[in-house]
């Protein structure tokens, strides 16, 4: 019995007239006429609480979308409940019969609900066609189909034996239940991870972020389908405030799934720290965060290549990514040609509804993140020591736009260089290309964060150098390409620093977090 080597899913090209586009319009259409209730899913129960928020469509923030109800302590109660009863049967299931649960939940994405889980992604999250597809179907499908590989590598990898006795490894389930805490930025992490460390046994509560509940909840409905048991995964929108003092103050707690802010995972030690002694074990902690990426270029660079990084890498979905470059290094000497070729290619992009499919841009997420990068773009239009080079213009009386813009600077300390704004805004330093190496320290050391970077060169010396110089500053580090799009299965995803605890979303450093593994030694 081998289990093989996945591909990853192929994307789909929503070319027009094809079968998979008239798909995907009909099925925003429809998802836009009706809207639904999404209930929380404690032990396969829905469960309605009466607290009811909206969902809103960013790009078009009057639009309601659908309403979904809010767990309180009683409900975050049940869910620890659910995910212990559940947990007797989950662990007992051989775990081919585990990973066939999740790659049937692979294929249904594939086929019959990846339209459903594109669009609610679309319309919940403002992501245009291509971001949508490659998110909320392809990656998500590979973590699927990948997880389940890598569970096949741990459970067959054996300590040795002797003759006289027998060694095994028994790799349990942590003893207690996970709590998995999301984004609103990609619907695959979203699904991740409370997945992953299902898949190896443990059972597991789910905080989505509010502003991903619905397409979170497609997927909820999704594992369903698949067969997945009652229980093991519990889904419960909620408050931070609840989810601290209830399930993170709970003694069962035995490991943290995150993604989000530094800020909140920093908070989230604290708390386990202030309770540590409650405790059966210590918790696994595991979390991906925040990010202020760079693209440092040298005067080797190849400048068009550079040019669509610093575009794709800025500007795609926003600059609502975790591994979004929002912050670059360019040497003086390729500066007018590289103004040139960004002024080109600037120029042909559209910001707008992503239901429109020739959009490039959409809107941010909400009003509090309109506010915030809009205010820094305001910073840099009074600051003596930053111009706007493109954009700095937006609107949100529809949906919350924001151009994409390129701040210049001539401080390379300067605040949208150091703070990360998670919004489409990056600012760039023009260097002199004489102080490369100590530009190099400076990227090095400006930021607190150790996420993503990219560097562009064709000299192969200065790329062996650049390399040594920014040895810790990036978890997920490209050559000649942009610093986000880490693929499934090719670059496991994850940084150092303030970045979080960089244990490579989507590999099997991921999944050996979450087993609790006996050793057993028995003499013949
Ligand atoms: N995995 C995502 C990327 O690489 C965050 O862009």
């Amino acid at each position: 019995f081998k289990v093989r080597v996945p591909n990853n899913e192929p994307i789909y090209g929503y070319k027009p007239g094809s079968v998979e586009k008239l798909e995907l319009r009909q099925t925003l259409s429809q998802l836009k006429e009706e809207i639904i209730e999404i209930p929380l899913i404690i032990g396969g129960k829905e469960i309605k609480t009466g607290n009811i928020r909206e969902v809103k469509i960013p790009h078009n923030h009057k639009h309601i979308l659908a309403r979904y109800h809010v767990a309180g302590d009683k409900e975050l109660e049940m869910a620890i409940e659910a995910s212990h009863q559940a947990k007797e049967a989950w662990i007992k299931l051989d775990w081919h019969d585990r990973a066939a649960v999740f790659l049937k939940a692979a294929e249904l994405l594939k086929g019959p609900w990846r339209a459903a889980i594109n669009a609610a992604t679309m319309l919940g999250q403002s992501k245009t066609v291509f971001q949508a597809e490659i998110d909320s179907a392809c990656e998500l499908i590979d973590f699927l189909r990948y997880n389940t590989y890598y569970m096949n590598e741990i459970y067959t990898d054996q300590p040795n034996s002797i003759v006289t006795e027998w060694n095994r490894l028994e790799y349990r389930p942590l003893d207690g239940f996970v709590l998995a805490i999301t984004p609103f930025n990609f619907t695959s992490i979203g699904a991740n991870l409370p997945t992953a460390p299902a898949m190896l046994g443990n059972t597991v509560i789910w905080k989505p972020s509010n502003n991903a509940v619905y397409s979170n909840y497609i997927f909820m409905r999704v594992l369903k389908e698949a067969g997945l048991p009652d229980g093991v995964i519990n889904f419960v929108p909620s408050n931070g405030a609840d989810v601290d003092r209830v399930l993170i103050g709970h003694k069962d707690l035995a490991g943290i799934h995150f993604t989000g802010s530094s800020r909140v995972f920093e908070g989230i030690w604290k708390s386990v720290g202030e309770n540590i002694s409650k405790y059966r074990s210590f918790p696994r902690i595991v979390g991906e965060t925040g990010g202020k990426d760079f693209i440092f270029a040298h005067n080797s660079s190849d400048i068009d290549a550079l040019a669509v990084a610093i575009i794709r890498g800025s500007f795609e979905f926003q600059g609502q990514k975790c591994s979004a470059a929002s912050r670059a290094y360019v040497p003086k000497s390729i500066w007018e040609e590289l103004k040139g070729k960004l002024n080109e290619q600037l120029s042909e992009i559209k910001v707008g509804d992503v239901e429109n499919f020739t959009n490039f841009v959409g809107a941010v997420i909400d009003k509090k993140a309109f506010d915030k990068v809009t205010s820094y773009i305001d910073y840099a239009k009074k600051s003596d020591e930053a111009e706007i080079f493109w954009g700095g213009t937006y609107d949100d009386s529809v949906g919350y736009f924001i151009d994409p813009t390129i701040i210049l600077t001539t401080n390379p300390k300067f605040k949208t260089m150091e703070e990360e704004i998670f919004g489409p805004v990056i600012t760039i330093y023009l260097y002199d290309d004489k102080d490369l190496e100590s530009t190099l320290k400076l990227c090095d050391e400006t930021s607190p964060y150790g996420l993503t970077g990219a560097i562009f060169a064709q000299d192969r010396e200065a790329l062996a150098m650049m390399q040594k110089v920014l040895y810790f500053s990036a978890g997920n580090f490209y050559i000649n390409d942009k610093p986000t799009g880490a693929v499934v299965g090719q670059q496991p995803f994850g940084g150092g620093r303030k970045s979080g605890t960089n244990d490579k979303a989507g590999s099997k450093l991921n999944l050996l977090r979450w087993v609790n593994v006996r050793n057993i030694k028995e003499n013949f």
